[in-house]
């Protein structure tokens, strides 16, 4: 099947399963497709430039990579959907809840990097869109976390992809600025 209509089937999924949640982009009113989009976005123009990259799927799994975690979709749906992979990396993809909060991203690191490289690089793709400038209630301290929670993602995952990598890299960066601190 063509790229273009994978996109399509996914899309409509997830759009309709985070809207049935009234889920927003957090600190906005922007509805959560903006988020979603902007990680398919960064995969394919990522695969664009890189060797070896089954864009078909990662565009996929970028599309979905929230639905388990925050909607009520199954594996079992998005494997009757999708198919196994597609189920096995969301699933990869997604926090579990029953640990303790700061074991959760390691344990997620650590299932993701079980899957093909597409996956990880959706990781990379998922906290490259995340690392804008933060909400105005944020404290020092939430934002340093959450600039330290972006460079272990980096770590772990940086040889996924070369060009998602680097584009991390400079967004972790600029979130050091004064001006991202404002
Ligand atoms: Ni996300």
């Amino acid at each position: 099947m063509e790229i273009q209509t994978l996109y399509q089937e996914a899309i409509k999924f997830a759009s309709a399963k985070h809207t049935e949640k009234g889920q927003k982009v957090p600190g906005t009113n922007l509805p959560y497709d903006v988020h979603i989009s902007n990680v398919a976005m960064e995969i394919l123009i990522a695969g664009s430039s890189s060797a070896n990259f089954n864009t078909a799927f990662a565009v996929q799994v970028a599309l979905l990579h929230d639905t388990i975690e925050d909607t009520s979709a199954t594996f079992e749906e998005l494997e009757n959907k999708f198919g196994i992979e597609i189920a096995n990396a969301v699933i990869a993809l997604s926090k579990n809840i029953d640990l303790p909060k700061d074991q959760q991203m390691p344990d997620s690191l650590h299932r993701i990097k079980a899957m093909p490289s597409e996956v990880w690089a959706v990781k990379l793709a998922d906290r490259i869109t995340n690392l804008q400038p933060p909400p105005s209630h944020w404290t020092n301290e939430k934002k340093y976390a959450y600039k330290q929670e972006a460079q272990q993602i980096l770590n772990e995952l940086h040889k996924a992809n070369f060009y998602l990598a680097k584009r991390l890299e400079k967004k972790i960066n600029d979130y050091n600025s004064p001006s991202a601190l404002l």
